[in-house]
């Protein structure tokens, strides 16, 4: 799929824009502080629904403005639509497909989009929540209704730890007792179903990732997934480090070999909601379940946490977003999803820039920005325009707008970048 068009209203620092993208790359070259991130934060939006950058939608909306509007023309090969966000600053966003008032929750059904940015290397660096929002995110992309499933568990959990706060302020007795054995059953249900899901997804991520390690890398690390279960951890449950616990046991589901039993991971569940329940009451938190749990990546056999190198863990941290289009690029009705590489190739060494480069150009549409136009790869210089102050601009010389040469981005390193 691809981006037609492009209209933003009060987006962070845009008060309109209107904007025509086309198949292939499209790059986008402006000063820091211009807008670059806020545009694809735009776009990945209907994707996610969310931000990259933060976690509440407020600093989407335009300072002094009540809310912002966000409109993409989609194509899917012959087939165009509509999308519409309404972001608002407080309480819940509005959405429209063709014009159509929908739930905002069905916009990711019509936008895939797999965004590489700078924080990816907080995926391989940073706390189990960076590398579980990654899995989510890329869960609900391949199978929207598990947004419905993660929301519901967050729910559950919310309420669950609530009840266990106020146990432990009254004690737990006769009917309190009834409701948290109630709220185990959904957080076991809720959760085995996010575990599995899981689980299949580092499986079904792993070929991908050790083809695009090596396709970065130039050499093979031997780069492996493997969840981390709250679970099947016996190192300090308090700690929500990357402590590498064991796996699930060995039996599987008849369906699917790389993803255990149902009736397994429930009763691995169960078990241990019970040997934690006492610690559980004392501290008023709920410490079994996959919002502990940790997707831990490993090179060379060595957990990326800790031990990679920065070149190391930059590669996987590509592989993992390469990954994650491949795999919906060979599931998806859609097409590609549409690659954004926002001000990545700042942070890479000639050789992963060049091959980096090399790996997207062949999706249908990728949506590329820079500080610097001589960062770009040749392979990924095209149609070129400027941000600057939350404006879109065409080039000064409208030139190298006609072929995708190296012109047009080496017009800009003439015309003032830093
Ligand atoms: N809600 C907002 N309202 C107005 N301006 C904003 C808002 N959010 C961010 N900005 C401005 O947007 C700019 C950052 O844009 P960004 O797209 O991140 O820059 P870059 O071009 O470096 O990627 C900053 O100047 C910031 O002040
Ligand atoms: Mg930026």
């Amino acid at each position: 799929m691809i981006v037609e068009h492009l209209s933003l209203v009060d987006f962070r620092n845009y008060a309109a824009v209107d904007l025509a993208l086309l198949p292939g790359p499209n790059v986008f070259v402006g000063k820091n502080g211009q807008g670059k991130t806020n545009l694809v934060e735009a776009i990945a939006f209907f994707a996610t629904l969310g931000s990259h950058r933060v976690s509440s939608d407020a600093p989407m909306v335009r300072d002094g403005a009540e809310h912002a509007i966000v409109r993409a023309r989609l194509a899917h090969g012959e087939r165009r639509v509509q999308l519409e966000a309404q972001v608002n600053r407080q309480g819940s966003n509005r959405a429209r497909v063709n014009g159509a008032p929908v739930r905002t929750a069905e916009l990711p059904r019509y936008a895939q989009v797999v965004l590489f940015a700078p924080e990816d290397l907080q995926i391989v660096r940073g706390d189990p929540s960076a590398r579980r929002r990654f899995a989510d995110q890329l869960l609900v992309q391949r199978a929207p209704r598990m947004a419905g499933v993660l929301a519901d568990y967050d729910r559950v959990l919310k309420q669950r730890t609530a009840l266990l706060k106020s146990a432990r302020a009254r004690g737990l007795k006769g009917e309190a007792l009834s409701t948290l054995d109630v709220w185990d059953d959904k957080l076991v249900t809720l959760g085995t179903e996010i575990i599995r899901a899981r689980i299949a997804l580092a499986a079904d991520l792993t070929p991908p990732v050790a083809a695009a390690y090596r396709a970065i890398a130039g050499e093979d690390h031997r780069p492996e997934l493997e969840w981390a279960l709250s679970f099947s951890r016996d190192s300090d449950p308090d700690s929500d480090e990357d402590d590498a616990g064991t796996s699930m046991g060995s039996r599987t589901d008849a369906a699917d070999p790389t993803v255990p039993a149902t009736a397994d991971v429930i009763a691995q569940f169960r078990a241990a909601l019970a040997a934690r329940r006492p610690a559980e009451l004392d501290r008023g938190v709920t410490l079994v379940g996959p919002h502990r749990d940790d997707l831990v990546l490993r090179v060379r056999g060595l957990p990326v946490k800790g031990y990679a190198s920065h070149g190391e863990s930059w590669s996987v941290a590509l592989s993992l977003r390469l990954a994650s289009a491949e795999l919906l690029r060979a599931d998806s009705q859609l097409g590609d999803p549409i690659v954004i590489l926002d001000d990545v190739f700042a942070e890479l060494d000639s050789g992963r820039r060049g091959r980096l480069a090399e790996l997207t150009s062949g999706f249908e549409q990728v949506i590329v920005t820079a500080a610097v136009g001589a960062d770009v790869p040749g392979a990924l210089r095209a149609h070129t325009l400027r941000v600057e102050a939350g404006e879109i601009l065409e080039p000064e010389d409208p030139e190298p707008l006609v072929s995708p040469v190296v012109g047009a981005a080496a017009a800009y390193e003439g015309g003032g970048d830093d």
